[in-house]
């Protein structure tokens, strides 16, 4: 049966149950917490949780889906993929567990007539209703009903949302494909048993706290591999091998020089998801989706490499899964130009840093071969400069046996992120009050209305780079506001202006970077740097709402103690007498950004400094105003007088975000917060950063779980925790465009709350990974026992270890002495640069051998110190390549 052939077949089978057929959705979510579809229920997430009615009660998808966290067993196994396709029937609120196990059983035994002496199911072990449905109802025996726990047989879409028990049916491939174990049964991770589809039973919503709440309406999500049943109906025992797959193969066999059929598969599976990726509008980028795509395109061009395949070649196997896929997905033909295109250009790019790349890594490799270790540095070289995803570093290390620093990589990346941060602003003081100012009159300063200005030279003083001009449209710093920087510019010249200060009479004084022949009658053309001009008058009106906010909220108390309004920020001093809650900051915030989305007018009143005050107007304290001041007004809700320059309406300051809150002495607060462009960059740089960090964490997690299962543990089967995201940063970007601060705050709280969560499975999977050693190392030390030898009467054993820990060692020391009840125990352990050891002597020997005597011996030797008892001392060196020699010197002690 062919594929396209079993897609329909699947739709009309539950059409003629009562179901719609809805189109499937993008491979780009709606969902804010995921950053890929993962699976066919996720466009009906809202109806699940009851926040959206549903337009059929019964609903079937075919639905494209991708998953990266079996990546790493792609083209090794034959059921594994990037992308793949879910064929998925959905019950909202309609029928339940009866209904979707019959179902399921009659397209599998009747429709597509699978042997039912082929199938076996795993149910969730407390969910004795579906026990009872598949006894009873199908009349199955029940040894072929496996209970198994949550990891296995309770799906979530993510650490939030719907979730529920779920039965899996399995097509028991024969003990021919199976790892023999007495043990294998369905959810074993051999290839007997192949899960083909899986039944949720969506009960409950968890939320963020973990707890499972029970749905009001209860529903049915169910997801049945394509390649997979296209494998059991086309009567091959590898997805590779079915038609989904096979003119892929055959296209890039014609392109091999050399054989690798893992690579070819590796490269058939990862086309399909980039040429997918890219029709829904994903293009190769550093972070989010464009990263995983990025990734799939470079790791499949190094397969290629592997090949033997010289010269770009993925953008041209694209047109074969347009081809291949079209009918299903008519998109992809109206796209093909642009995927093409795409990868073509990735690919190109990718080809040039490569070859030397991968020169440049065999070097590493051999440099650091002796301590099958590669540091951060070296992966951040090849990321940097030539462009490996850090993953494809890992992967390729994995293979010649070496490990990669990835803590010292995240270390790298930071730095970068640092530098990147970090402007180049060059601040200059300047001393002020020696300047002689008396023939000059109060600047003319035309800033409130231009931001340019044809003016002359009055004055220079050539020692400090100061000009003093006729006119000038640049703001002098005062009241807070920081002073103009822009350029002064005559015939061909141009010179920089650096900062602009005020006398205390009112003359402007221009800081240049060179006077370049400056003198008093130059006719120069003054003009202020406007975007930064533009931001500190965000800031600056942002300033006044934020002192009214304050004021509304917890009194007339408030008063301004002080200010900075630049560019970069606004910092606002005030007096009141406890630090502000955090809903008092979230309130604040958000009346100011709702002032924001008011648009008030801001406009300039000329009064006398009573009429001002017969107004209401704030008025600093301390202040000295003259006869005429100007009042400025925001809308109806904010009046001060301000000599400073401003937003022409509220509108202009984009969004507010307070970044701090602090004490700056008794009964003085502090609240630092940014406005404008920079707010908005702010809050989708917070988010990208924190959306790194949880990338960065669920790589660890991921290497984590492989160093499980390499230790014999049990890979976790959170099948989700590498697609969650992370909130988008569009999200982000929407919610700030807004105005609507408690939603970005929301969704800041949500990526931190994301960090915190994945830092616990972090501490779980570590805390599993030690058992898991620890285990090891008692199984292990029994074997140890024969490579003792005996010196002089004494039962000794001296073993060198790798990257075993204290707890290790100690464990194997306890577990030998136990056994030998009297001897001398010498053990060391590798680490890059540096070991560890542990000399232990039993009670009955401490007569004539101390630990202490021997450990010093030892330490001499291997540039290391240890301390403890005569019985056991523990201690660490700085020399890894003299334990050999240690080892001597401690054996010539005993004798
Ligand atoms: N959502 C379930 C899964 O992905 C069933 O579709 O396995």
């Amino acid at each position: 049966m062919k594929s396209s052939e079993i897609r329909d077949k699947f739709s009309r089978f539950f059409e003629s149950k009562g179901h719609k057929t809805l189109p499937g959705s993008s491979l780009v979510p709606t969902d804010p917490t995921v950053l890929l579809t993962l699976a066919g229920m996720l466009q009906f997430k809202p109806v699940f949780l009851g926040q959206e009615k549903p337009a059929h009660k019964r609903a079937a998808t075919v639905q494209k889906c991708m998953r990266m966290n079996d990546i790493e067993n792609v083209g090794v196994t034959p059921r594994h993929h990037t992308f793949f396709e879910m064929l998925g029937n959905f019950s909202f609120g309609d029928y339940f567990k009866k209904e979707a196990i019959q179902f399921a059983w009659e397209l599998l035994t009747k429709e597509f007539k699978i042997p039912a002496l082929k199938l076996k199911i795993a149910i969730y072990e407390k969910d004795d209703e579906a026990f009872e449905i598949w006894r009873k109802n199908i009349g199955l025996p029940k040894e072929i009903i496996y209970r198994l726990g949550e990891d296995n047989n309770f799906w979530s879409v993510g650490p939030t949302g719907p979730c529920g028990p779920c039965s899996e049916i399995y097509y028991d491939q024969g003990p021919a494909k199976g790892c023999g174990k007495p043990d294998c049964a369905p959810g074993c991770d051999c290839d007997r048993y192949l899960e083909i589809w899986n039944l949720v039973f969506i009960s409950y919503n968890r939320n963020e706290k973990g707890e499972l709440i029970p749905l009001k309406q209860k529903g049915i999500d169910t997801g049945l591999g394509l390649e997979r049943i296209a494998s059991v109906l086309q009567g091959v025992d590898d997805n590779f091998e079915t038609d989904l797959f096979q003119p892929l193969i055959k296209a890039i066999d014609a392109l091999k020089a050399e054989s690798s059929p893992v690579s070819v598969r590796i490269i058939a599976d990862h086309i399909r998801a980039v040429t997918h990726l890219i029709s829904d509008g994903v293009f190769p980028a550093n972070m989010g989706r464009g990263y995983v795509l990025r990734r799939l395109i470079r790791r499949a061009i190094s397969h290629g490499k592997r090949l033997g395949i010289t010269k770009p070649f993925l953008f041209d196997l694209s047109r074969v899964v347009v081809r291949e896929m079209k009918d299903a997905y008519p998109q992809l033909a109206e796209k093909e130009k642009t995927i093409v295109a795409a990868i073509k250009e990735e690919e190109d790019n990718f080809f040039a840093t490569l070859e030397q790349g991968m020169k440049w890594f065999a070097e590493a490799v051999k440099a650091h071969e002796q301590d099958k270790f590669l540091p951060g540095a070296e992966a951040f070289k090849l990321h940097d400069t030539y462009g490996f995803p850090i993953e494809l570093t890992v992967e390729l290390c994995l293979e010649k046996g070496l490990k990669v620093d990835l803590a010292g990589f995240e270390k790298e990346m930071e730095a970068q992120r640092e530098r990147a941060r970090q402007g180049h602003q060059a601040e200059k003081k300047t001393d002020l009050t020696s300047l002689d100012l008396s023939p000059f009159s109060p600047t003319n300063f035309t800033g409130y209305e231009k931001t340019a200005e044809e003016t002359k030279v009055v004055g220079v003083f050539a020692a400090q780079k100061i000009v003093v001009l006729e006119k000038t449209p640049f703001y002098g710093e005062s009241g807070g506001q920081i002073g103009d920087t822009g350029l002064l510019s005559w015939n061909k010249h141009e010179v920089r202006v650096l900062n602009t200060f005020i006398s205390p009479k009112g003359v402007a004084l221009h800081v240049v970077d060179d006077l370049s022949g400056l003198k008093p009658e130059t006719k120069v053309r003054a003009v202020i740097d406007v975007s930064k001009r533009k931001t500190t008058e965000a800031h600056h009106t942002a300033t006044h709402l934020l002192h009214r906010a304050l004021r509304d909220l917890l009194g007339e108390h408030v008063k301004q103690a002080g200010s900075y309004v630049g560019p970069d920020k606004l910092r606002f001093d005030f007096s009141h007498f406890h630090s502000l809650s955090s809903e008092d900051l979230q309130k604040v915030e958000q009346v100011v950004n709702q002032k924001i989305a008011e648009k008030l007018k801001v406009e300039v009143l000329r009064k006398s400094y009573k009429a001002a005050q017969a107004m209401g107007a704030t008025a600093l304290f301390g202040e000295k105003y003259g006869d005429q001041v100007r009042v400025l007004k925001a809308g109806n809700y904010s009046l001060e007088l301000c000599g400073g320059t401003h937003v022409r309406s509220t509108a202009d300051i984009l969004f507010f975000k307070i970044i701090s809150e602090s004490a700056l002495g008794s009964g003085v607060r502090r609240i630092e917060a940014i406005a404008g462009q920079s707010a908005k960059v702010y809050a989708v740089f917070r988010a990208k950063s924190l959306r790194d960090e949880v990338e960065s964490l669920i790589r660890k997690y991921r290497l984590l779980q492989v160093e499980k299962e390499r230790l014999g543990g049990q890979k976790s089967l959170e099948t989700n925790i590498f697609e969650i995201e992370v909130t988008e940063l569009e999200n982000i970007a929407k919610a700030v465009d807004n105005h609507d601060s408690n939603n970005v705050n929301k969704f800041l709280d949500h990526l931190l709350g994301r960090v915190d969560w994945l830092k616990e499975r972090i501490a779980k999977a570590e805390r599993e990974i030690e058992a898991l050693k620890e285990r090891a190392a008692q199984r292990s030390a029994g074997g140890y026992a024969a490579e003792a030898v005996e010196i002089g009467g004494v039962k000794v054993l001296f073993k060198e270890f790798k990257e075993n820990n204290m707890d290790l060692l100690r464990t194997i020391s306890d577990t030998l002495q136990e056994q030998f009840k009297s001897s001398i125990l010498v053990f060391a352990s590798v680490f890059p640069g540096r070991l560890i050891y542990l000399i232990s002597v039993t009670p009955d020997l401490t007569g004539k051998f101390s630990a202490q005597t021997l450990a010093n011996a030892f330490s001499a030797v291997v540039d290391g110190k240890g301390g403890g008892k005569d019985t056991k001392v523990e201690g660490g060196g700085k020399d890894p390549s003299k334990i050999k020699e240690g080892f001597e010197a401690v054996r010539k002690l005993i004798g």
